[in-house]
């Protein structure tokens, strides 16, 4: 049984064939050509935390493939409330071939798969959002050509979308460099553990936005504050106003650079609209790969399994 709870559970070469797969996939459909290649097969999702991309991408992904899925907020699945999580997740397995859970905490997967016969992957939680890291290094390959030439810049809060953008970067041999300001930097032991187990990471820390993104190919940047996070908010403005992925700040980088972000964006707070709405802005492009992405990791999985 293959999960996707961090991006560890990939190898290299897995995240390549994923990416042809989903390629793939996403020029028939492009082409009108939706192949049930998961008919007779379920997802079910859970998620304790709102959704609009991932719930409706894994959704929509599943119908094309011509398989179904049902959703549940944690409330009605009770993880860890009305029964244990262990429980549900023995349940779900014996209905379902698949599972996406969104959770506040990370252990909260870990739990879920080491008791499910059906894969699960990774939805978020405040550690790790893999689908999105792989989708994002998917839209740069598409767009770019070539992601060994790229420089991508993070600027903003050292959360779960930063730490899996950096392992995915290490896993493909990306450069990737964090410029967060004190205190919200990527883990010490996080930054350690990666370069044990991929010495070649090309992972840089760099606290000044300015200088972090000069030559940058992708400046890429999430919300201050993550869900769960909101009464940070006021407190969090100012700590990360230097950090605003502005129109000044872009002009440091590549005349080229890109601008990503996983959505949903505070305008105004991480990204002015002027940037968002730019020719730079691929934002969109990526929103949409979310689908695309789904789909090859669906059929992907469930063919190991
Ligand atoms: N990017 C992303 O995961 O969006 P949602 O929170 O809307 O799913
Ligand atoms: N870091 C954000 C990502 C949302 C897709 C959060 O966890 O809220």
């Amino acid at each position: 049984m293959r999960h996707l709870v961090t991006l560890h559970d990939l190898e290299s070469s897995e995240i390549v064939d994923i990416f042809a797969l989903v390629q793939e996939l996403k020029e028939k459909r492009n082409a009108g050509e939706r192949p049930p290649l998961l008919q007779g097969r379920t997802m079910t999702q859970v998620f304790e935390k709102p959704s609009l991309r991932t719930r409706l991408s894994f959704e929509s992904a599943m119908w094309e493939l011509g398989g179904g899925a049902s959703f549940f907020s944690c409330k009605e699945a009770g993880l860890d409330g009305r029964e244990s999580i262990e429980d549900v997740a023995r349940v779900i397995g014996r209905y379902s071939d698949v599972v996406t859970l969104r959770t506040f905490s990370h252990e909260m997967i870990e739990r879920f798969a080491k008791n499910s016969q059906a894969c699960v992957i990774n939805a978020l939680s405040d550690l790790s959002h893999p689908c999105q890291a792989l989708t994002d290094l998917y839209t740069i390959q598409e767009i770019t050509g070539d992601l060994s030439q790229q420089k991508i810049v993070y600027v903003g809060d050292g959360n779960n979308v930063a730490y899996s953008l950096a392992n995915a970067c290490a896993k493909l041999g990306v450069k990737f460099v964090v410029s967060s300001p004190e205190g919200f930097e990527l883990k010490p032991e996080f930054v350690k553990s990666l370069m044990k187990h991929k010495p070649d990471t090309r992972l840089e820390l760099e606290s000044d936005p300015q200088k972090a993104v000069v030559d940058a190919t992708v400046i890429y940047t999430d919300v201050w504050a993550s869900m769960g996070q909101e009464a940070e908010t006021e407190k969090r403005k100012k700590i990360f106003a230097d950090y605003q992925v502005n129109s000044r700040l872009m002009a440091a980088a590549d005349p080229q650079c890109r601008f990503m972000h996983c959505l949903p964006a505070k305008r105004g707070l991480e990204v002015t609209d002027e940037v968002l709405d730019s020719k730079h802005s691929i934002v969109f492009e990526q929103a949409e790969n979310r689908k695309h992405l789904a789909k090859g990791l669906l059929v992907w999985l469930l063919q190991q399994s």
